[in-house]
């Protein structure tokens, strides 16, 4: 068997203390659909074939509660599980048909920054995918802040499978697919979700998107831009809860054998700055500090 390894992004579940809003939100203004609701758990789909990428529960903090990642098939999705499990990691349920909407077959564990992670195989899909004008598709990538960036990195390289695609000043960005990074761990205080990126078909989409976005109240917080590492087109936005949220287009096709892992030395040369058209503003105080892990719930009077 080849050596195991993940595949690919596939959800990402947050605890929200404000889960009517958070709903409404996501449905209404981020353009995802609901497609099941059961007890304090509403899940969400984008309009590609994912069963579901967002999943939002009932909790006290605004945090993330599990990132899951897909695997081919039972048996590497078993390998996964050995493989953590002989190394130590801390388990959180052990490989079982999942009881959850979409199904499957997974097994979850913690990793060493504490972070809870899903894998998964055999998710049941939807036929009728399709690229909107103005929706999301799929969850593009999540950035984790750490204080042990390369340890993290290590860990997702050596145990998961993934590949370093670049390393800045600020991040490291790896990736399981041929996306340009699914992860990247930001240096910062941690361990914390600094933000959660929702891919549109296109540049056009990305601003219809954001357009609808503030027509309903929620505008633009850092953007739109295009991102040095992963050439990929970029709006930052708030949820209700005050976490980031990022609308992405176009984002870089790596190919695993010619690829080559830029350094931090190497990108402050090629990009100065974080976008590489030079026309967004730096990051508000505020967001760097939601992105920091510090969520504070923005003004929603009217929504
Ligand atoms: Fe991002």
């Amino acid at each position: 068997m080849k050596e195991p390894r993940v595949t690919g992004l596939r959800s990402i579940e947050y605890n929200v203390p404000d889960l009517s809003k958070t709903s409404r939100f996501y449905e209404q203004c981020w353009g995802l659909k609901k497609i099941s609701e059961i007890g304090s758990k509403h899940f969400f789909r984008a309009s590609g074939s994912e069963h579901h990428i967002v999943v939002i529960h009932q909790g006290e903090k605004a945090n993330v509660k599990t990132i899951n990642f897909a695997a081919p098939d039972k048996k590497m999705v078993n390998a996964l599980h050995n493989k953590l499990k002989g190394l130590g990691i801390k388990i959180d349920a052990d490989p079982a048909v999942i009881e959850k909407p979409g199904g499957g077959y997974g097994f979850g564990f913690t990793d060493r920054d504490g972070i809870h992670y899903g894998i998964s195989s055999d998710v049941s899909t939807h036929s009728d995918a399709s690229m909107e004008s103005d929706r999301p598709f799929k969850l593009s990538h999540v950035v984790l802040n750490s204080t042990k960036v390369e340890d993290q990195t290590k860990f997702f390289r050596d145990i998961l499978g993934f590949r370093v695609s670049d390393r800045t000043e600020r991040m490291n960005f790896i990736r399981c697919s041929s996306d340009h990074h699914s992860v990247a761990f930001a240096h910062s205080e941690g361990p914390s979700l600094n933000h959660a990126a929702f891919e549109l078909p296109n540049f056009d989409a990305l601003m219809c998107g954001s357009g609808r976005m503030k027509q309903k109240g929620f505008p633009v917080q850092w953007g739109v831009g295009r991102h040095g590492p992963g050439n990929n087109v970029f709006g930052y936005f708030f949820e209700p809860n005050g976490m980031v949220v990022e609308y992405t287009a176009e984002v870089e096709q790596v190919d695993d054998n010619t690829y080559k892992t830029g350094t931090p030395e190497e990108w402050a040369q090629r990009v100065k700055g974080p976008d590489r058209w030079g026309f967004a503003d730096p990051p508000s105080p505020l967001l760097r500090q939601c992105m920091g892990g510090n969520p504070q719930a923005p003004n929603l009077e009217n929504f």
